[in-house]
């Protein structure tokens, strides 16, 4: 029998069926009758269609239709925000095939469909548009002056006199990073099979973080009740945000299978996946003044990220820097540029990622300035209290990730000068960071149904990214009814199961996991009833549940629970944290860089599985040192499209890039943030893993690259801020 409970390091108990094969992905679905779509997308960034002639591409015997603008069914317009989408920025939602604008390069214009995939790819380069070309505007550090304050948000929350006391402060930094656009690249591609049946009724299985939310997309959209669009998710190869909206590939499916009365598959290439959603180019400025013993006086962060013309999408860039260290002197602000792109979308710890990069490379400068250690500095202004929510900290041992890193790191054998290790040709450095995340919890149900055999199914309209949802949701089902873990079977990425929010935030596991719980702790009261006891009976395990249910006879319970986050949540403040040490080597006539060790001790409450949750974390310091190193989406402004939309060109980490890592778990009690304790692990393991590298690369070489990445040809044009011995 394996292990049933919380803690235990289980095995992905998914993954034998996706190494099988057997596991079926949104394009996997083999259907009688399906028709191919593939998709035409713009030429140029903003303007008009004038004219599109699909008569070369209709020719093409096989070929069964081609969607434009022109012949497109008249929907629904987009509704305001949060009405049709759950995690819609303020502003007017992008729809395909609307009319002949264009908005952006690679937008959308036109879908062929055929018998075969291949026809219709083919077919889709016979299609001849004729445009308008209007001048567009891609480039950030050109428009950023014409910032301004999103809508719909609440600006980030200053206090004190920060300018003033930065100018008296003793010492000073100042600092301005750029951060490049990065594109998610999950390894599988968005997908969506529509499946029209008799009755007209719609299955749609799409490659989504959220079926409710496509469900509920797509209903509005084309106008179908809830119970007559079914939208079907139970394996996604990726998403790290990309699939937290409805993208066009399920929008242009529908359409499609609808008018042809058929089935249909859209299928976007690797090179459409650079055509929607990505991190926004941000520009940031950190100001940072200190005490000369090192007590923070002031912290000014200000950043500009980029947005569409249609919607204003917005970040939580600067809000840890008033968050994360004491100090009363802070100001934020948060802006954002309109330029002629599509509008970006969360990807991997969206905001913290980005800002905590600027706000822990710059308390790394102040540290030097003031001559003291890294992590010395980060203790003395140690936060106790959370001073911009004005609220406690539920729970807080980012001490003990200071420390138990430090320790394992083996950080207190660091000299402080930069340059002062070294092997041969090869620079070696060290460097620090602290990491933090907001541990959120969202209203989430779950269904439990419990047989007389003694097997348990629980579900919930979740999904799985790759987290490893299937496997934790069971570990809590079977812990909390104490049954074995083989007899338990969790079901997710359904819409018609019980409402679930879309898998994100690192919010499922208190959100989605807290539903479960409280599912089986109804299911266990229920027939508990049944065995009219009335002394306690809360502790009643599996076995003596299934006797109760053979000895009347019941052949299947079931109960459904809903949990909200509770009122006693509210009064606390909640985040996972984590410190970050990396050791890297820097090649002294090729400026390239090795990330050679990453520490990384993360405090995130209870660890359902410690197996997954450690995979989450390494997941994260990969995306870290991609962050530091590689990623970059470019941009070639007078086309206004991005060039590298590919994966020999955009560069992510790969095996050889991937050394030690080392994932701590500190001890966190936590009862407060949710019934489970638990705060969710997806997004931590990346926010502050690139600053650590960043630093640990100014200390092998005293170079400091702010723009990120640290390619070889920026360290090596950038001259030692200090001599190096
Ligand atoms: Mo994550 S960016 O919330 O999928």
């Amino acid at each position: 029998m394996m292990e049933p409970r919380i803690g235990a390091p289980i095995s992905r108990v998914d993954g034998a069926s996706k190494v099988t094969g057997e596991a079926r992905y949104a394009a996997d679905h083999g259907v009688p009758g399906l028709a191919h779509g593939h998709v035409v997308s713009s030429e140029i960034a903003k303007g008009k269609i004038l004219r599109i002639d699909t008569t070369a591409a209709l020719a093409r015997p096989g070929v069964l239709w081609v969607f434009t603008h022109e012949n497109a069914p008249r929907l629904v317009p987009p509704a305001p925000r949060g009405e049709s989408e759950e995690v819609a920025p303020e502003g007017s939602a992008f729809r395909p095939l609307r009319n002949a604008r264009v908005l952006y390069s690679s937008q959308p214009v036109a879908l062929v469909v055929a018998e075969t995939s291949e026809l219709a790819r083919d077919a889709a380069s016979l299609v001849d548009i004729e445009y308008v070309r209007q001048d567009h505007a891609t480039d950030l550090r050109r428009n950023l002056k014409r910032a301004h304050k999103p809508r719909g948000e609440t600006a980030p929350s200053s206090r004190g006199r920060a300018d003033r006391a930065w100018r008296e402060a003793a010492v000073q930094v100042e600092a301005e990073f750029w951060m490049p656009v990065e594109h998610h690249n999950p390894m599988e591609l968005f997908a969506a099979t529509v499946v029209p049946d008799e009755d007209g009724s719609l299955t749609v299985y799409d490659k989504t973080q959220g079926v409710q939310n496509v469900q509920r997309y797509l209903c509005r959209a084309f106008k179908y009740p809830e119970h007559r669009l079914r939208v079907l998710s139970p394996f996604v190869g990726g998403a790290f945000g990309s699939g937290l909206r409805p993208q066009y590939h399920v929008y242009l499916a529908v359409l499609a299978a609808r008018a042809l009365k058929r089935p249909v598959r859209v299928t976007l290439t690797r090179q459409q996946m650079f055509t929607f959603g990505y991190r926004p180019a941000l520009w940031q400025r950190v100001a940072l003044g200190a005490s000369a013993d090192g007590r923070l006086e002031a912290i000014i962060h200000e950043a500009v990220s980029e947005t569409s013309r249609f919607e204003d999408y917005t970040e939580h860039v600067v809000d840890s820097s008033g968050l994360l260290y004491q100090c009363d002197n802070v100001k934020l602000d948060y802006k954002v540029a309109k330029l002629d792109l599509y509008t970006p979308m969360d990807m991997r710890a969206p905001g913290a990622s980005s800002g905590v990069y600027a706000l822990e490379c710059a308390m790394d400068e102040i540290a030097f300035h003031l001559g003291i250690d890294p992590l010395e500095l980060r203790m003395r202004n140690y936060a106790q209290r959370d001073q911009a929510g004005d609220k406690p900290f539920g729970s807080k041992e980012l001490r003990a990730c200071y420390e138990q890193g430090a320790r394992r790191f083996g950080w207190g054998r660091r000299d402080p000068r930069p340059g002062s290790m070294r092997d041969g040709h090869t620079q070696i450095g060290w460097g620090m960071a602290t990491g933090v995340w907001e541990a959120m919890q969202e209203p989430a149900s779950a269904k439990a149904i419990l047989t007389a055999e003694g097997n348990l199914r629980v579900s919930a309209a979740t999904a799985d990214i790759g987290t490893g949802t299937y496997t934790v949701m069971a570990q809590i089902a079977a812990d909390t009814l104490g049954l074995p873990l083989e007899n338990v079977t969790f079901t997710l990425g359904d819409s018609s199961m019980p409402d679930a929010p879309v898998e994100g935030g690192s919010f499922t596991v208190s959100s989605v996991g807290s539903a479960v719980r409280a599912a089986c702790e109804k299911l266990r009261r229920k027939i508990v009833r049944e065995a009219r006891r009335s002394r306690d009976a809360s502790r009643w395990s599996g076995d003596r549940l299934i006797k109760v249910m053979r000895r009347r006879r019941i052949a299947v319970m079931e109960a459904q629970a809903s949990v909200e986050p509770s009122g006693k949540r509210e009064r606390y403040s909640h985040y996972a944290h984590s410190a970050i040490f990396a050791e890297v080597h820097v090649d002294d006539d090729f400026g390239t860089v090795r990330v050679t060790r990453v520490v990384s001790a993360v405090a995130g409450g209870r660890i359902v599985n410690p197996k997954t949750a450690r995979s989450q974390i390494l997941g994260g310091i990969v995306w870290g040192i991609g962050m530091a190193l590689h990623e970059e989406s470019l941009l070639d402004h007078r086309l206004g499209r991005f060039m590298n939309h590919n994966l020999a060109d955009y560069h992510v980490p790969v095996n050889a890039d991937v050394q030690d890592l080392e994932v701590i778990f500190v001890e966190e009690q936590d009862d407060i943030v949710n019934p489970l304790g638990a705060k969710g692990l997806g997004e931590i393991g990346l926010v502050g893993t690139a600053a650590a590298i960043a630093n640990a690369v100014f200390h092998a070489t005293g170079r400091r690259v702010r723009d990120l990445p640290i390619t070889p040809d920026r360290l090596l044009a950038r001259a030692p801020v200090i001599s190096v011995a």
